[in-house]
């Protein structure tokens, strides 16, 4: 049997990806191995693939590199003292992250802590589809403490990481405002949220006094939205390209801002798994690839305008 892996063969257009074969590895002391289900896409994959970022300067003379931090499947073996799951576990985790990656594999080692346990009430596809995603969401939020009745500011609340965050806002029952296209403003409000089609007038002009905003846009948007808030008000500006940018903006005029880096956190993972489970929270799985179409999935990402999530099949 061999192990195909997505790699990166060199940095540039969605098509430097291609397919290598290896043989499947041998779980070390405290590791399990996973026949991968579901590989989740995300922009820093698309990053990193297009050399750009620090995932892709730490692994310049690494190439091939196979990118990939969101896994769903199954333990088919354990190594020595790993004793946290049994072979045919469902399992997924945020793994490799940032410097390893990996995910992109029909089967990889993973220490067995990076993992959590998908209940039998979570399919392969939402739990593929939550690891990194869910963890910036309810990170981002907890970052800028949220609270119930609070006014709730999300940039970008269709995408990965806004329809999660959208959903844990308004469980944590705060008043939830969203930027969206047209496409997206009945999906928006069908998750609880208050829509605004940024593309018919900036959100300034639409929303005001919010406690609150997690931006998931950066640059110009993040700087309009800063229009909106009441004195005092905490941002939390998750694109790394623009933090520093909307950081120092957000301080002149009196915000407490910050940027972040997700942490890997299985625990919190467990906690968005339950919320799928009790229907809290609803995944939205935009396309799933088969893996030998990774180039068209790094397009769509590229496209800015990904409703949820892409997934990659990863044994067809
Ligand atoms: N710092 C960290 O640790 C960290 C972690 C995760 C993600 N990130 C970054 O956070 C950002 C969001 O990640 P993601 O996975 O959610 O991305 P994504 O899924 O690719 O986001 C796509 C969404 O963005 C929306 N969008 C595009 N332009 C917009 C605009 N001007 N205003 C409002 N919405 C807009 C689109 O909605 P419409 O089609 O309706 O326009 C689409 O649904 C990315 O830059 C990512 O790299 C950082």
């Amino acid at each position: 049997m061999e192990n195909k892996q997505i790699v990166i063969t060199q940095f540039g257009e969605p098509d430097v990806l291609a397919i290598q074969s290896t043989e499947i590895p041998e779980p070390k002391d405290g590791e399990v191995l996973v026949k991968v289900a579901f590989a989740g896409v995300n922009p820093i994959d698309v990053k990193t693939r297009a050399g750009l970022g620090w995932a892709a300067s730490q692994n310049k003379d690494n190439l091939p590199w196979v990118p990939g931090y969101d896994i769903s499947g199954e333990v088919v073996s354990r190594g020595s003292n790993a004793k946290r799951f049994s072979v045919g576990d469902n399992v997924a985790g945020f793994i490799g992250f940032p410097l390893q990656g990996g995910g992109y594999s029909q089967y990889v080692c993973v220490p067995e802590i990076e993992l959590s346990l998908v209940p039998d009430s979570v399919t392969l596809e939402a739990a593929a589809a939550l690891p990194l995603a869910g963890q910036t969401a309810v990170q981002a939020l907890d970052k800028a403490g949220v609270k119930e009745g609070q006014r709730v500011l999300i940039l970008a609340g269709a995408g990965g990481v806004g329809h999660i965050a959208v959903q844990v806002a308004v469980t944590a029952k705060a008043d939830v405002f969203t930027t969206c296209s047209g496409e997206n403003l009945d999906y928006m409000a069908s998750l609880g949220a208050h829509a605004v089609n940024y593309k018919f007038a900036p959100v300034s002009e639409r929303v005001e006094e919010a406690d609150v905003l997690i931006d998931l846009v950066g640059g110009d948007a993040a700087l309009d939205a800063l229009n909106c808030l009441k004195d005092g008000a905490k941002v939390v500006t998750v694109p790394t390209l623009s933090a520093e940018l909307i950081c120092e903006k957000s301080k002149l005029l009196g915000y407490d801002a910050t940027g972040m880096l997700v942490d890997p956190n299985p625990q919190q993972l467990d906690s968005l798994f339950y919320m799928v489970s009790v229907g809290l929270l609803k995944t939205e799985i935009f396309k799933v690839y088969p893996m030998d179409k990774v180039v068209d999935a790094h397009k769509q990402i590229e496209t800015g305008h990904t409703r949820g999530k892409v997934l990659l099949n990863m044994q067809c």
